[in-house]
């Protein structure tokens, strides 16, 4: 945002009434004509501003988006939005970080860019992931962490479990639980999905990329969605604030992540098996070629999960569960 343009949303934020358009002009030094074009700036970006000829302007909503300057306010994080992007909308926000990332070796880590709506929004397998505008949060960020390759994949169960805790401190009551390896699930639908995708060289990664899609404030899902799919809002009844609850997962998973870095996915491992809607389930799915039918005894320190077939522990690295008898 133009630091003008800033300075003004600060001051409409500071008055606690109408603030006259001569008072704006007098303390940046700018014309009216100069105000009125911030002020359209800032309604245009999503704030809700009263404009009166006679008591000047004042600030009767902050913008619904998730924007940068006001994610800021809430973020206490020393990596993950070291540099914050908004965008109307995008192909993808991993595609796009991920092409960032490999034209520039230098970009730092932690940035992070959020998309209002994506065109080709997508999840792990290419699947499409919906991502209409002025509902949901659609984010990636990006990590370099100096570790061995094999442990990359661990960072899509920490984020799921990173989105987890956060959404539980939000909303105690939601009935939330996670599907090894990264989704988020409420009751027995889908509420949000992680995608992680790493670049590396033989021994090394040179970036790692998180996407997560949350549904927030959707309420209308395609026919072949309504079943298996839903949101905060479908849960609560309510608007939720989608800036809010992004500082909060943003918040969660980087101390996560500086624990994660030290210890390992090991102290993380009685909480995630608490939470896994899999744990004694029996369940049938696709590992690589195979399909593996079993009994999920836990997820282990490496991530895997634990599939009991005819008395024998099998640690399977990654799959799709796709049929669960609950
Ligand atoms: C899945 O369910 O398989 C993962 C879905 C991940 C969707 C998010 S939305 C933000 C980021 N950009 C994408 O294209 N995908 C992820």
């Amino acid at each position: 945002m133009n630091p003008t343009t800033e300075a003004i949303l600060q001051l409409l934020k500071n008055s606690s009434s109408y603030i006259s358009g001569e008072e704006i002009c007098k303390k940046l030094a700018i014309s009216r004509t100069a105000v009125w074009k911030h002020i359209n700036t800032l309604k245009n970006l999503g704030y809700d501003i009263d404009a009166s000829s006679r008591k000047g302007y004042c600030l009767v909503a902050l913008a619904s988006q998730p924007l940068p300057q006001e994610l800021r306010q809430y973020l206490h994080t020393e990596i993950i939005g070291s540099n914050i992007e908004y965008h109307l909308d995008v192909s993808s926000t991993n595609r796009l970080l991920m092409k960032r990332a490999e034209e520039d070796n230098n970009l730092h880590e932690g940035i992070l860019i959020i998309a209002e709506s994506q065109s080709h929004g997508h999840g792990r397998m290419q699947r499409p992931w919906q991502s209409p505008p002025n509902k949901n949060l659609y984010f990636s960020f990006l990590l370099k962490p100096k570790i061995p390759p094999h442990r990359g994949p661990q960072l899509a169960i920490l984020s799921a479990i990173a989105l987890h805790d956060s959404l539980k401190d939000l909303f105690p009551k939601l009935n939330l639980g996670i599907k090894w390896p990264n989704d988020l699930y409420i009751g027995n639908k889908k509420v949000a999905g992680i995608l992680c995708e790493m670049q590396t060289d033989m021994t090394a990664i040179k970036h790692i990329v998180i996407g997560i899609g949350l549904n927030v404030n959707n309420t209308d899902f395609p026919p072949e969605l309504d079943s298996i799919a839903t949101s905060i809002k479908c849960e609560t009844s309510q608007n939720e604030n989608r800036t809010k609850i992004l500082a909060r997962i943003l918040n969660r998973f980087e101390d996560y992540y500086k624990l994660w870095l030290t210890n390992g996915l090991k102290i993380f491992l009685p909480m995630l098996n608490k939470s896994s809607i899999l744990l004694n389930k029996n369940v049938t799915m696709n590992s690589g070629v195979k399909q593996i039918t079993g009994i999920v005894r836990g997820i282990s320190e490496n991530g895997n999960l634990l599939l009991e077939n005819n008395g024998a522990i099998e640690e399977i690295y990654s799959g799709e569960v796709h049929s669960v008898r609950w």
